[in-house]
């Protein structure tokens, strides 16, 4: 069985080495005798803590980053190469998140290319799809959801694709706490599956892992992601909290 996978997504904080430290001593007396069998902890920090996050937890808790250029290597000033995530460690990279959509005018396209250029370097790709509050208003989710997932996955060899995670992440629940219904999680999971068979086939494109990212706290762990069948969560704000974060994984271990 694959395992479950819940991914903190600590987006930009974390502010001095103190900070770090805390969150770390409080993360590891939190995992303290903790052993998870079915789900992977994932925990992309800011990139100057990522060494730091690994030298502390790295045994228990699989490193990611939150986002990764192209390139390997060259003049691109301020861009992080996948090969400098790989060789500090990292197994993930959120791509595509949506504030980076937003605030970065990131296009498809750039996700494809940094999604396969992580995949090239041996570090799997969280990718995150999802529609904005105007876009659920218009009815637009499928064209949307299709678009972002095709446009991520091109070119794409049909037996890697197992080693991809796509985030169905509603852009209008994340940072809010307003979140879809069970049946809306499902509906986009099952969405996301069948293009992903058409693109793969039936095989192939079933082993895609699906979680869903927005809004997720120990509270609403089970109607967006338990219940719908989600393979785990994507977690912002409450993965700054190490013990609410390792609350979410024992519930998904047992769920
Ligand atoms: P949130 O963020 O859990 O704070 O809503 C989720 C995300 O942006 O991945």
């Amino acid at each position: 069985m694959n395992k479950k996978i819940l991914a903190g997504n600590l987006k930009m904080n974390l502010l001095s080495p103190l900070e770090r430290e805390r969150y770390l001593n409080g993360l590891k007396k939190e995992l303290k005798n903790k052993k998870f069998e079915n789900t992977t902890l994932v925990l992309c920090p800011p990139f100057v803590h990522i060494e730091a996050f690994g030298k502390s937890v790295g045994k228990k808790v699989a490193l990611g980053a939150q986002d990764v250029f192209a390139e390997i290597q060259g003049p691109y000033t301020g861009e992080i190469s996948p090969l400098m995530l790989k060789n500090t460690g990292c197994e993930y990279v959120i791509v595509g998140h949506s504030e980076r959509r937003r605030y970065f005018s990131e296009s498809d396209y750039e996700v494809n290319l940094k999604a396969l250029s992580a995949m090239r370097n041996g570090i799997r790709p969280i990718i995150c799809v999802g529609e904005t509050r105007e876009e659920r208003e218009t009815h637009a989710i499928l064209q949307v959801i299709t678009r972002q997932v095709r446009g991520a996955m091109e070119n794409v060899n049909r037996v890697k694709a197992r080693d991809f995670v796509i985030v169905y992440e509603p852009v209008w629940a994340v940072g809010t706490d307003v979140i879809p219904s069970s049946d809306e999680v499902l509906g986009a999971k099952l969405l996301i599956k069948k293009i992903l068979v058409g693109l793969f086939g039936s095989q192939h494109g079933q082993e895609t892992p699906i979680i869903y990212g927005g809004s997720v706290n120990v509270k609403t762990l089970r109607q967006v992601c338990i219940d719908p069948g989600m393979s785990g969560a994507l977690v912002g704000r409450e993965s700054l909290n190490p013990r609410e974060f390792v609350r979410m994984a024992e519930i998904l271990e047992k769920g």
